[in-house]
C-alpha cells in the first residue's frame, strides 16, 4: 500500500482504520444517537482514511452524564491516589508498547512525517502519562494556623477535584494534546468528556481502547468526536461539566468563554499565538539559523507556539534571512508516510487555502518571498517552506496566526526597537532570544510578554514545564505542577477543638 517511497502501514493500523469506529460512552463503544457519520481525510492526498461518528448534543449529554455517575457514585472517587497513577502509568506503557501505530495513525490524519511522530508526538505523549502519574500521590493541601482570639482551631486545605471535565482539543497534535488533557485530569481523580478535532479523530479512539484495555472504570474517560458545532459547543455550553479545557483558535476561545458563562464553568485555554523569535548581532549563527529554521517549520508551522515573525539585528539580517531560506529549500515536502518525509502536507484543504490566502494578503500589500510563498505538487494539502521580506508590522501576515510554515523576516536596530516590536501583539505564548550576551538574553527574557522564553533554543517542551499564554494567548497553564491548579480545587476545613 501506498505510493512509492512510502512505508506499508502496519496491518494493526490499516484494520484499525478501517473497523466501524463509535463513540466512547460510560465504558461502551456506540453509535451516534443520530446514526450520522463524517469523514476524515489523508492531507497528503486528499483520500477518505475513515468514516467516525458524528456526535450531537445528545451524545454529549449521554457522556457528560456518565461522566457525571463516574464521579459521584463510581469506583473512581473510592481509588487511592496510588492506585490512579499506576492506572496513568499503565496506560503510558500501553501506549508505548503501540507507539509505532500510534505514530502512523498521527501520520495519516494528520499529515505529519511518520518520522517526527515517532520522535516527537508519541514519546513526549507517554512521558507527559508518566509524569502526571506521578503527581496522583502528590496532590495536597496545608494546615494553617488562624489568628482568632481565645479558641483553638484545626484548619487545613484539601485539594479536590474540580469534577467532570469537558476537553475539547485540536488537530496539530492529536494523540499529544489528549495526552496534555486527560493526564493531569484523571491524575487528579476528575472524569472527562474529550471532544477531538474533526481532522485528526483516530488517534483518541485508539487511545480509547487503551484506556478501556488499562482498566479505568467506566465513564472516567468518555470520547466523542464531532465538530465544533454541535459537539464541542454543547460541551462548552453544558451545564452539568464543571470545567472546560480548550485548546485552539483564539476566536472559538472566546466562544467557549461565552459558552462557560451559564453555568460559570471553569474554563482554562490554550489559544493562538504569533511568537517572535529574536536574533541579535552577537548570536552563533551556526545555531540561530537552524534554531530559526526549526521555529517556524516544525509542523508545518502548525503549532500555536511557531516562531513566525522573525526579527534579526541589521548587521546579520541578510545572513540569518539567506540561511533560513537555505534551511527551507533543503526540506524534504512528501507524504508523511515515506520515512525520509521531513514536511508532509497541511492537516486540510480549509489550512491550506488559508495559509494561501494569507501568503496572497501579504504579497499584495508588498512582501516578497526569499523562497517559496506557493502551493507545492498537484494533490494533498503542501505549502512550500517560505520566508517572506519587507514586511511592516501593519500587515496581516505581521499580526494574525497563519499556522503555516511561513516566517516573516525584520531587521532591527537595537534592544528597546525590538523589545516593543516583539510585544506588539495581542497574543502572548512563546518567544526566542538568540545572543552569547547572557545578561541581555535574561533582560530581553524578562520583558517579553509571553508564558514561555527560550533563549538560543526553540520548541524546547518538558512535561514538567508549565505552558500557556499571556494576553490573548489563554487562560491558565499546562503541564508541570501548574496545571493540577487547574484540575482541583481548593476547600479550608476548618474544627474547633
Ligand atoms: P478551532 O479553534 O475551530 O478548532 C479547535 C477545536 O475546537 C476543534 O476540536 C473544534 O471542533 C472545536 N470547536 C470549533 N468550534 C467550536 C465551538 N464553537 N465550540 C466548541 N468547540 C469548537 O480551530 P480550526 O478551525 O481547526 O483552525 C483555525 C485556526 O485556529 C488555525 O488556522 C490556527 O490559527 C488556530 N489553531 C490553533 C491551535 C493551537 O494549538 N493553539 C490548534 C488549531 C488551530
Ligand atoms: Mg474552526
Amino acid at each position: 500500500m501506498g505510493a512509492a517511497g512510502e512505508i506499508a502501514i502496519d496491518p494493526k493500523v490499516s484494520s484499525f482504520i478501517a473497523q466501524k469506529h463509535r463513540l466512547l460512552i460510560d465504558g461502551q463503544w456506540v453509535e451516534a444517537v443520530s446514526g450520522k457519520t463524517f469523514p476524515t481525510y489523508n492531507p497528503a492526498t486528499g483520500e477518505v482514511l475513515a468514516h467516525v461518528p458524528e456526535g450531537s448534543k445528545e451524545d454529549i449529554d449521554r457522556a457528560v452524564a456518565a461522566a457525571r455517575r463516574a464521579f459521584e457514585e463510581g469506583p473512581w472517587r473510592k481509588l487511592t491516589p496510588s492506585e490512579r497513577g499506576r492506572l496513568l502509568w499503565k496506560l503510558a506503557d500501553l501506549v508505548e508498547d503501540h507507539a509505532e501505530e500510534f505514530a502512523e495513525l498521527e501520520s495519516l490524519d494528520n499529515g505529519k512525517p511518520v518520522a517526527v511522530a515517532r520522535v516527537a508526538d508519541v514519546p513526549m505523549a507517554i512521558d507527559l502519562l508518566r509524569y502526571m502519574a506521578g503527581w496522583a500521590t502528590k496532590i495536597e493541601g496545608s494546615t494553617i494556623d488562624l489568628s482568632i482570639p481565645g479558641e483553638q482551631y484545626l484548619a487545613y486545605t484539601r485539594r479536590e477535584p474540580v469534577g467532570v471535565v469537558g476537553q475539547i482539543i485540536p488537530w496539530n497534535f492529536p494523540l499529544l494534546m489528549a495526552a496534555w488533557k486527560l493526564g493531569p485530569a484523571l491524575a487528579t481523580g476528575c472524569t472527562v468528556v474529550l471532544k477531538p478535532a474533526e481532522q485528526t479523530p483516530l488517534s483518541a479512539l485508539r487511545l480509547g481502547e487503551l484506556i478501556c484495555e488499562a482498566g479505568f472504570p467506566k465513564g472516567v474517560v468518555n470520547i466523542v468526536t464531532g465538530f465544533g458545532e454541535p459537539a464541542g459547543a454543547a460541551l462548552a455550553a453544558h451545564p452539568d461539566v464543571d470545567k472546560v479545557a480548550f485548546t485552539g483558535s483564539t476566536e472559538v476561545g472566546k466562544l467557549i468563554v461565552q459558552a462557560a458563562a451559564g453555568n460559570l464553568k471553569k474554563v482554562s485555554l490554550e489559544l493562538g499565538g504569533k511568537s517572535p523569535n529574536i536574533v541579535f548581532q552577537d548570536a552563533d549563527p551556526e545555531l540561530s539559523i537552524p534554531g530559526a529554521a526549526n521555529a517556524i517549520f516544525f509542523n508545518h508551522g502548525q503549532c500555536c507556539c511557531a516562531g513566525s515573525r522573525l526579527y534579526v539585528e541589521h548587521k546579520l539580517f541578510d545572513r540569518v534571512v539567506e540561511g533560513v531560506a537555505e534551511e527551507a529549500k533543503k526540506i524534504k515536502l512528501g507524504p508523511g508516510m515515506d520515512p525520509t518525509t521531513e514536511m508532509g502536507p497541511l492537516v486540510s484543504d480549509e489550512q491550506q487555502s488559508k495559509v494561501l490566502g494569507y501568503l496572497e494578503s501579504g504579497l499584495v500589500e508588498g512582501a516578497k518571498a526569499v523562497v517559496g510563498g506557493r502551493r507545492w505538487g498537484e494533490r494533498g494539502y503542501f505549502v512550500e517552506p517560505t520566508v517572506l521580506v519587507n514586511t511592516r508590522s501593519e500587515m496581516k501576515v505581521m499580526r494574525e496566526e497563519i499556522f503555516g510554515p511561513v516566517v516573516c523576516a525584520v531587521p532591527f536596530k537595537d534592544i528597546d526597537e525590538v523589545g516593543q516590536a516583539a510585544n506588539d501583539s495581542i497574543y502572548g505564548l512563546a518567544a526566542a532570544v538568540w545572543t552569547r550576551d547572557v545578561s541581555k538574553a535574561h533582560k530581553v527574557a524578562h520583558a517579553l510578554k509571553a508564558g514561555t522564553v527560550w533563549i538560543n533554543c526553540y520548541n524546547v517542551f518538558d512535561a514538567a514545564l508549565p505552558f500557556g499564554g499571556y494576553k490573548q494567548s489563554g487562560w491558565g497553564r499546562e503541564m508541570g505542577r501548574e496545571v493540577l491548579e487547574l484540575y482541583t480545587q481548593v476547600k479550608a476545613v476548618v474544627a474547633r477543638l
